[in-house]
């Protein structure tokens, strides 16, 4: 019987610390994009949008996983419109699907 609880209390466990390190792709991006593409990924004049964006729409998870790993400077830049480039991010690969999904959720 009280080996039955510890499992029970085991088991608990693992469906609690589950969900609390799930990334949460909205937070992230608010905690270190917002800056540059805006609120809710609507873009400010120093950076693209993310809702409406064809890359974004049509891109493979891991051609827009690039982008956050490898930034785009100098001949990478595609958008003249913004004088600044993309820094490079340094995301554990969680964070950066989890991102990445929720960029992709904004385009539904
Ligand atoms: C310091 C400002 C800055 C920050 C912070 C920043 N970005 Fe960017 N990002 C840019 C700029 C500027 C571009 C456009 C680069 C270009 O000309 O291709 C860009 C481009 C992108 C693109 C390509 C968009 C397209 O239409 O091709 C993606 C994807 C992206 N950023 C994701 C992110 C994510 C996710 C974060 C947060 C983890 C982030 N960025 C943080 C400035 C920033």
């Amino acid at each position: 019987m009280k080996r039955m609880l510890a499992v029970g209390v085991f088991a608990l466990a693992v469906a609690f610390s589950g969900s609390a390190i799930a990334a949460d792709g909205a937070a992230i991006f608010k905690a270190k994009c917002v800056a540059c593409h805006g609120p809710e990924g609507k873009g400010t004049p120093m950076a693209p949008a993310f809702a409406g964006n064809e890359f974004i729409k049509t891109s493979k998870e891991a051609d827009i996983l690039a982008v956050l790993k490898n930034g785009r400077e100098g001949a990478a830049k595609k958008y003249k419109q913004f004088a600044m480039a993309m820094p490079k991010q340094t995301l554990p690969d969680e964070d950066a699907k989890a991102v990445v999904a929720y960029l992709k959720s904004l385009n539904k």
